[in-house]
């Protein structure tokens, strides 16, 4: 079924859809899910609020006949979600979709790996921040450390999974991770994308000064490595992609702080219990859980997310030093980072 692609009001279709699967983590990110904040008795949501695999590919089927080309499965931890192979499954059979990844931690890689391969998984985003084993266990808020990821990813890549790593750089925290990171992940061939610390959610401290930009980062690894860019593969591709001279390995910069790209964002989230978001720093997000639990059918539900989408104006970060003091925002476990 094709429906015709929708633009927003600048004129931006829909192209991606990053689906969070739960919004549990095993991990206790400092910027994303502080302990001091989701502790023991941090109410999550219950299972039967969250969507079901069916429920998923249904919204995923309806926005691929409106123009979405690939899916990133992420969380919270989506490694959390049983059986995540089938959903892989389902959502692979979808027309118009060429493209499915998930972002994960990487600590239970090895549980759902062999069925997510088998199932048709093929590219993943393992997120590591540190390679200094106290400076890891502390970021993560659960005191893994990082050999543990790092053999997990090498585990995976052993399957035939292709990996790359995300790092969320903050000044002061793990600046000083940034070399040996690219010099251990240029060593083993794997992209490494630097990831600007973000004002998601209320809850991770964020300021300015506490943000090291892409242009630093660029800067820094110049000293060390000379930097060729990269095409980009498609419109609206966040990262923006450097080759280390001479070798095969990429590096990449996720700049939504310092450069922003709302004019090229052709992103929807959906969130774990059924919400369609239209910006990663959306205050609220569009509920379709009533409507998939009700009895509307595939024509009314089309309807309300091209709705959505044609009314989308989100341009967040462009606008960000203006709004960001005063902003309730949502946290990116639930909504999906
Ligand atoms: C929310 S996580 C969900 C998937 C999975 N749990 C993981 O960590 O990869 C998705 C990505 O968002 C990044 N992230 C979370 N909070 C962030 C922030 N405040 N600024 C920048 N990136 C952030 C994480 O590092 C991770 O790469
Ligand atoms: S970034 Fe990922 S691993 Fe870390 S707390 Fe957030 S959801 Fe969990």
């Amino acid at each position: 079924m094709t429906a015709g692609w929708m633009y927003d009001q600048w004129q931006r279709p829909m192209r991606d859809l990053r689906i969070s699967v739960t919004d549990r983590c095993n991990f206790r990110c400092t910027y994303c899910m502080p302990k001091e904040i989701f502790g023991d008795d941090y109410a999550f949501l219950p299972k039967h609020k969250l969507l079901t695999f069916e429920e998923i590919t249904r919204v995923a089927r309806l926005c691929a006949s409106m123009g979405v080309k690939k899916i990133r499965l992420t969380g919270g931890e989506p490694l959390l979600r049983p059986h995540l192979d089938e959903l892989v499954r389902m959502l692979l059979q979808i027309e118009g979709i060429e493209d499915i990844g998930l972002t994960t931690n990487g600590l239970l890689l090895r549980s759902q790996g062999e069925a997510l391969y088998e199932a048709g998984l093929r590219r993943i985003n393992v997120s590591l921040d540190a390679l200094d084993p106290d400076r890891f266990a502390k970021l993560n808020g659960r005191g893994i450390t990082p050999d543990v990821i790092l053999s997990n990813i090498e585990w995976a890549q052993s399957l035939g999974f292709k990996i790359k790593v995300n790092m969320v750089v903050q000044k002061h925290v793990n600046e000083d991770d940034i070399l040996p990171m690219a010099a251990h992940l240029k060593e083993k061939g794997i992209t490494l994308c630097f990831i600007e610390f973000m004002d998601v959610g209320n809850d991770n401290g964020w300021s300015m000064e506490k943000v090291i930009t892409k242009r630093e980062l660029y800067e820094m690894l110049n000293t060390v490595y000379e930097l060729e860019p990269v095409d980009a593969d498609y419109f609206g591709e966040v990262s923006k992609r450097y080759r280390y001279k001479g070798s095969h390995t990429e590096v990449g910069f996720i700049s939504s702080v310092s450069e922003t790209f709302c004019s090229s964002c052709t992103r929807a989230r959906l969130s774990c219990d059924g919400s369609l978001y239209t910006c990663l720093f959306a205050s609220e997000g569009h509920d379709l859980k009533e409507m998939l639990r009700g009895d509307a059918g595939d024509q009314e539900l089309l309807e309300a997310i091209r709705a959505i989408w044609e009314k989308r104006t989100d341009r967040y970060s462009d606008e960000r030093s203006l709004l960001t003091q005063s902003r309730k925002k949502i946290n990116m476990s639930y909504i999906g980072g």
